[in-house]
Parts: structure tokens; C-alpha cells; sequence
């Protein structure tokens, strides 16, 4: 990441950015709002609602249903999205792109369907210390069905992950590594290739297979990933932490794996025939996705990657790191801030705590200014008893976010100290 982020001294012009996103303008209280909770949701630019409003308005229809124009609209429209994603991250195939209802969704998917046919009572299941709770508790509650066990990968108190310990880890027992690729909570952005190549090279000296899944929700709306790359069997992300509708999401699998798992749901579109003697599955990716699918979401969704190419990725990125770095210093620079997450590479998550007030305090004080961060243990409690807190003040920046934003943010945090320290 920081290589790339070298390459360029391009300035971005977030001013006419920000005229796509119309909750931008919005006031709070009034108060203009600083939305700084972009980690949880991100805002949507004007082209993702338009489409909504278009597909109810004008074609909406079920989908693989029906002759008539307006499904045959609809159906052409949703399948376009496929093949975007498939671009987007670089898949061999649209097949392997399964629309889901979400990141959490995906990972429920990969084990419910996975875990069911490939892990055994004694297997084990390797995460990491920093996981979001969606990628912990699918793996637990597999493990607890098959008797299995789960493992995790450490960290030290930077919140970097300690990669020779993943050494001890792998086994022969090991079945799957499931791993975040960018933490939610702080911010690190993890050494993922070496993990996954740690991975499949321990795999191909024991003559086993170990499947990697990546939960990259936090990472696809800041850098580029591709697939064939990175070489993981399965990624995971959610379309509206990248501009797009809430309710839907993508699971990204290898083919060789998505042909030799069973079905997730069952019901119309995921068979070829059933009698009550014995059902055909459809192919993927239609054998995961039954009943009708969330269509004007995965449409909408499509715009919203469309509007991520339309912008140069790396300036924006360049740019938003900008952002967090200046947050990172000046909040680091008030007296009793302390900054959780401090890994080298990170995104533009900045947590923090101020000794002495209560995280939620100091959000609802924000929010009195207009200024919208997230509080808590972000759905990452193990991170929380790692650090011994019980949450955080998260702001998370995207690229539509300002310096002045940064600003206020800062003195908003100086005046929470002043006014709300026990
Ligand atoms: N996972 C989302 C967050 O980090 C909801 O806030």
C-alpha cells in the first residue's frame, strides 16, 4: 500500500466529490453534518439512490422469471452487476460471484455449506485476534456442531498481527483460515498475501488443502484487490460499506470450491428440477442464491462500482490517508488521548479513548456538534479484552471527508475532554 501511495502527488478536488454524495449537505441540529463513521456505512453518491428510485419507478420485475420486457430488463440489469464485480476484483469467472446479503452473510454461506461437508470432529479453524464478530461466530458455532476446534492468530499491542505464531498454529488439523484483511476496529491493514502464501505453501509441503477466506468489508471501498492475485478461495464484502445499498453483498469462491459445495437455501432459481423423488441443483453461482434475490439492491449496487471506476482510486486514496494522519497526530497530541491501533499500515480508522470519559459520552458530545463517529466495541470484543477497554471513539474517514472536517473533529475532542473528564 505504501508503494502505491508514492507513486502519485495528484491533488484530489473533494469539493466537487462531495456535490455527488447529497447526505453531505445535510444539517444536523443545525449544525452541517461530519460524518465520520464510515467504517459501519458509507454514503451513497446521487447515481446509487437515482437507480433505486429508476428500477421501482420504471422496470421493476422479478428476475429469471418471466418473458415480459420489464423482467427481461431486470434481469439483464442484475446479471450486468455480476459480471461488474467480476471485473472489480478481478475473478476468473462471473460464476464465481455469489450476490449474499452481506459480508456476514457470505461468511455464514462458506460455513454453513463449506463447513457442513469439509470439517470433522478433531479439524481446526484458524482465525486472527482482530476479527469482527461475523467472522468468529459462524466459525464457533461450526466448530461446536462438528466438535471442531478454533484457533487464533495473536497480536502484539500495536494491533499487528504476529505472523510467526500462524506457524505454530497450522497443523494437519488445520481445515480453514479465515482472516480480515483490514480491521474495523483498528485499522491495521494486514500482511495478507504473505498469510495466504504462508498458507497454501505449508498446505502444498503436507499434500493437504487449506481454503483461506478474506473478509476484506473494511478494504474494497479504499484499494484495489484482485483475486487471482492474492490467490485467496474465498473473499468476502458487503455493498454498502462501498457506496451501495445496505442488504446486499458478494461471496467471491474459487469454482473448484463453489462446484463441491452443497446448497445454502433451498427453493426457486437454485434447482434445475425438483419432484418430490429428488432435486437437481442449478450451477453456481444461481445454486446459491435461492428465492428472489434483493434485485434492486444488487442493480443499484452496480452504480456504485461504477462510480469507484469512475474516480482515480489511488489519488483518493492518497488522499484520505492524508485525512487520517492528520487526525491521528493531532488527537494523539491532546492530553489523556490515547490511540488503539497503531499498526504501520493502516487505513483511515482512527480510534481512540480519553482517559477518564466514557467512550459513548464523548460520541453523544460529537454529536451534539454534528459530527457523527461510532462508539463501542465495534462488534470486535475480543480486540476490546485485548486491549483491556471496553470500546472506543472510532472516526473513519472516506474519501469525501475534509481537512476542516479533521479540524473540527479535533476540536471537538479537546472541548469533550474539557467538559466531561471525571
Ligand atoms: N462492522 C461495522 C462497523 O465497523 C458495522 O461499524
Amino acid at each position: 500500500m505504501k508503494q502505491i501511495l508514492e507513486d502519485t502527488e495528484k491533488t484530489f478536488d473533494v469539493n466537487t466529490i462531495r456535490k455527488d454524495f447529497p447526505v453531505l449537505s445535510e444539517n444536523v441540529y443545525g449544525k452541517p453534518l461530519i460524518y465520520l463513521d464510515n467504517a459501519a456505512t458509507s454514503q451513497k453518491p446521487h447515481t446509487v439512490v437515482d437507480e433505486l428510485v429508476s428500477f421501482y419507478s420504471t422496470y421493476n420485475a422479478n428476475i429469471h422469471r418471466g418473458v415480459h420486457f420489464l423482467s427481461q430488463k431486470a434481469s439483464q440489469a442484475y446479471d450486468d452487476v455480476r459480471v461488474k464485480v467480476k471485473e472489480f476484483i478481478h475473478a476468473a469467472s462471473e460464476e464465481e460471484i455469489i450476490f449474499t446479503g452481506g459480508t456476514t452473510d457470505s461468511i455464514n454461506l462458506i460455513a454453513s455449506t463449506w463447513g457442513r461437508k469439509f470439517i470433522h470432529s478433531g479439524d481446526e479453524i484458524i482465525i486472527s485476534a482482530m476479527e469482527h464478530h461475523s467472522n468468529i461466530v459462524p466459525w464457533q458455532m461450526l466448530c461446536e456442531e462438528k466438535g471442531a476446534k478454533l484457533k487464533v492468530i495473536p497480536m502484539n499491542d500495536k494491533g499487528e498481527l504476529l505472523l510467526e505464531e500462524l506457524n505454530n498454529l497450522l497443523s494437519s488439523k488445520t481445515k480453514l483460515v479465515s482472516v480480515v484483511h483490514t480491521s474495523n476496529s483498528l485499522g491495521t491493514i494486514n500482511p495478507i498475501e504473505r498469510i495466504i502464501s504462508k498458507v497454501h505453501e505449508y498446505a502444498a509441503a503436507n499434500s493437504i488443502e487449506i481454503p483461506i477466506v478474506v473478509d476484506v468489508a473494511q478494504a474494497v471501498v479504499h484499494e484495489p484487490l484482485n483475486v487471482q492475485k492474492l490467490d485467496c478461495d474465498f473473499l468476502c464484502f458487503s455493498s454498502h460499506k462501498m457506496l451501495g445499498p445496505t442488504g446486499t453483498g458478494v461471496l467471491y469462491g474459487k469454482a473448484k470450491w463453489l462446484n463441491d459445495m452443497p446448497p445454502y437455501r433451498g427453493g426457486g432459481d437454485m434447482i434445475k428440477s425438483v419432484s418430490f423423488e429428488k432435486t437437481i441443483y442449478n450451477d453456481i453461482p444461481f445454486r446459491f442464491e435461492a428465492g428472489t434475490p434483493n434485485i434492486a439492491d444488487v442493480i443499484a449496487f452496480g452504480k456504485a462500482i461504477d462510480y469507484l471506476n469512475s474516480i482515480d482510486r489511488i489519488v483518493a486514496l492518497n488522499y484520505e490517508m492524508g485525512l487520517a494522519k492528520k487526525a491521528s497526530s493531532l488527537l494523539s497530541a491532546i492530553e489523556g488521548v490515547r490511540l488503539i491501533g497503531t499498526a504501520e499500515n493502516k487505513t483511515s480508522v482512527v480510534s481512540f479513548i480519553i482517559e477518564g470519559v466514557n467512550a459513548m459520552d464523548a460520541g453523544m458530545y460529537l454529536d451534539t456538534l454534528g459530527i457523527a463517529v461510532r462508539t463501542g466495541h465495534h462488534c470486535t470484543e475480543p480486540v476490546m479484552q485485548r486491549f483491556n477497554i471496553p470500546g472506543t471513539i472510532r472516526a473513519s474517514f472516506l474519501f469525501y471527508n475534509t481537512m476542516s472536517e479533521v479540524d473540527a473533529l479535533v476540536d471537538g475532542v479537546k472541548n469533550a475532554v474539557k467538559f466531561l473528564k471525571r
